[in-house]
C-alpha cells in the first residue's frame, strides 16, 4: 500500500515565534484529516526543537530541509542525522533543486546524504526534476532517469520518499499539468525496485489545484512551498477532497 504524504517545505521562512503561531492555527484544522495521510512540516533548523516540543504526540511529523553525510565533524553550516533524530525529526528533504542550484549540491553528495539519512533512521525525501530548458529540449525524462540512477545507488527503497519537482514550476505559479505530472511520476515509479515508494508532486501546489493533483492515480502526495506558510491554506491542502 502506498502511503499518502502531504509535506510542507517552509524553506528559509519563519522565526520561532512565527512557527509557533502557525502551529496553533494549523493543528486546530486537522481534526477531520483522515488518519492515513502523513502530514509533514519541513522547517528551518531553528524551528525544529521548538515545534518538536510543542507538537508532542500530535499527528504532524517533522522534517529537516537537509542532512549531512557524516555524524559529526568540521563541516561548518551543516547538520547531522543524530542531531535531527535526537529532537524527534523523522524526515529530511535531500537534493532540493534550490540546494543543487545555489549551494553546489551534486548527485554524488545527494547520494551520500540519502544513505546517511537512512543510516540514522530518517526517511529522506529525494527531490528530482528538470529545468525549463531541459523540458523544452525534450530532455526531462532522461534527466530525471539520470538523477535517479545516480542518487539512489546503495539507497534502501523501503525507507524513502521521492518528490518530482519540475524546477520551472517552483514558486512561479506555473503548475505542471496534473496529467503530465502523473505521467512523469509513473515513469519514476517504473525505475524503482519498490513500487510502494510514495512519490509526491511539488511546484506551485495551491488550495485551488490540490484536488485535481491528488485525483491523479500515480501521485501519492505533494511537497508544498509557498502555500504551506499559511495555516488555512496548508490545512486546505492537507484536507484535500
Ligand atoms: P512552491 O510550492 O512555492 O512552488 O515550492 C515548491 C517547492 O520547492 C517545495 O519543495
Amino acid at each position: 500500500m502506498r502511503k499518502i504524504v502531504i509535506a510542507g517545505n517552509w524553506k528559509m521562512y519563519k522565526t520561532q515565534s512565527e512557527a509557533l503561531e502557525f502551529l496553533k492555527g494549523f493543528t486546530s484544522c486537522l481534526t477531520e484529516t483522515p488518519e492515513e495521510r502523513e502530514v509533514i512540516l519541513c522547517v528551518p533548523f531553528t524551528a525544529l526543537t521548538l515545534l518538536s516540543k510543542n507538537m508532542h504526540g500530535g499527528r504532524v511529523m517533522l522534517g529537516a530541509q537537509n542532512v549531512h553525510w557524516e555524524e559529526s565533524g568540521a563541516y561548518t553550516g551543516e547538520i547531522s542525522g543524530p542531531m535531527l533524530t535526537e529532537i524527534g525529526v523523522r524526515y529530511a528533504i535531500v537534493g532540493h533543486s534550490e540546494r543543487r542550484q545555489y549551494f553546489g549540491e551534486t548527485d554524488e553528495t545527494v547520494n551520500m546524504r540519502l544513505r546517511a539519512a537512512q543510516q540514522h533512521g530518517l526517511i529522506p525525501i529525494l527531490c528530482v526534476g528538470e529545468s525549463l530548458r531541459q523540458r523544452e529540449e525534450g530532455e526531462a525524462e532522461s534527466h530525471i532517469a539520470f538523477q535517479l540512477a545516480t542518487d539512489l545507488i546503495g539507497v534502501d527503497q523501503q525507507k524513502l520518499a521521492i518528490a518530482y519537482e519540475p524546477i520551472w514550476a517552483i514558486g512561479t505559479g506555473r503548475t505542471c499539468e496534473s496529467t503530465d505530472a502523473n505521467r512523469i511520476i509513473g515513469l519514476i515509479r517504473s525505475k524503482l525496485n519498490n513500487p510502494d515508494v510514495p512519490i509526491l508532486y511539488g511546484g506551485s501546489v495551491k488550495p485551488d489545484n490540490i484536488d485535481d493533483i491528488m485525483a491523479q492515480p500515480e501521485i501519492d502526495g505533494v511537497l508544498v512551498g509557498g502555500a504551506s506558510l499559511e495555516p488555512a491554506s496548508f490545512a486546505r491542502i492537507v484536507n484535500y477532497k
